[in-house]
């Protein structure tokens, strides 16, 4: 789908610009593509869910993602593609949401915000690509059930910290694992396209990735990154989180460039503490 442009070619405030692609129902909200006036901050109450209708709408339903194995066949393909495309709309809602949510009174606050703009047009951009596969494969967006898993970890992120901790450092980060995963999967079946369409999520992700753990160093102050991720990470969510299928160190490394968060990463067992404490 064509990103959306505003009717004259004007900034509207990024308040404006968040809420419609936060609230607006419909999928073309969601790609809405202007330019921006940092106007000053203005509180905002996070919505229960973000906007949606028709076949865009949350379903309490549950898709099975579809094993490896059989992402050959076109349907198992398209359902895959379907999850990928839900959790780019997600992201983009959350980052319209991140925008509206935290203060921006000082230069650098705008600084971080203009990292998470760049990163929504980028997700945009992705969603468009699945999209537009999704279609070349006789489906649509819509056909298959849509959750809203990481939208309810929106509450929760009360601080930028929070935030990033959650957002870049732990979905996104899983993120460079299944968007190389899956990118070898197809590439072997022969779909070529659909592999190189996640080589470029797992370029601009790197980049996301590589955005958080900059700010979180920024922030930290005596901490190690690893503590200071830990200690904004909202529970129940762990580390375990940021390493998706294939988890692979050396994109990690790449993005995070902290070779002890990355050793910490490795190491780091869901399993342990709840072992040590039934001892
Ligand atoms: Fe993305
Ligand atoms: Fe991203």
């Amino acid at each position: 789908m064509p990103p959306k442009h505003s009717e004259n070619s004007d900034k509207i405030s990024y308040y404006d610009f968040s809420r419609e692609v936060l609230l607006g129902q419909n999928l073309e909200d969601k790609f809405l593509s202007v330019s921006i006036d940092w106007t000053d901050y203005k509180p905002f109450e996070l919505p229960k869910l973000p906007g949606r209708q028709g076949k865009i709408n949350f379903s309490s339903d549950r898709m099975k993602f579809p094993k490896a194995q059989n992402l050959d066949k076109n349907d198992k393909k398209a359902m895959a593609l379907h999850s990928f495309a839900n959790h780019e709309l997600l992201a983009i809602e959350m980052m319209a949401a991140a925008l509206l949510l935290y203060p921006h009174q000082t230069e650098e606050d705008l600084r971080f915000k203009r990292g998470i703009l760049s990163a929504l047009k980028d997700e945009q951009k992705h969603l468009s690509l699945y999209i537009g596969r999704l279609n070349e494969l006789g489906y649509g967006f819509g056909d298959f059930p849509l959750n809203d898993f990481f939208w309810r970890q929106m509450e929760k992120l009360k601080t930028p910290a929070q935030y990033t901790a959650m957002m870049s450092l732990t979905f996104e980060a899983a993120n460079l694992d299944f968007a190389q995963y899956y990118a070898t999967i197809f590439r072997e079946f022969g779909d070529h396209t659909t592999a190189s369409i996640l080589d470029t999520v797992l370029e601009d992700e790197i980049t996301h990735v590589a955005f958080g753990a900059h700010w979180m160093k920024k922030w930290r102050q005596d901490k190690s990154l690893w503590e200071y991720y830990m200690s904004s990470l909202p529970w129940p969510l762990t580390p375990a989180r940021s390493r998706g299928i294939g988890f692979d160190p050396s994109l990690h490394e790449k993005a995070m460039n902290d070779s002890d968060f990355i050793e910490s990463l490795k190491n780091y067992d869901d399993d342990f503490k709840i072992t040590k404490r039934s001892l």
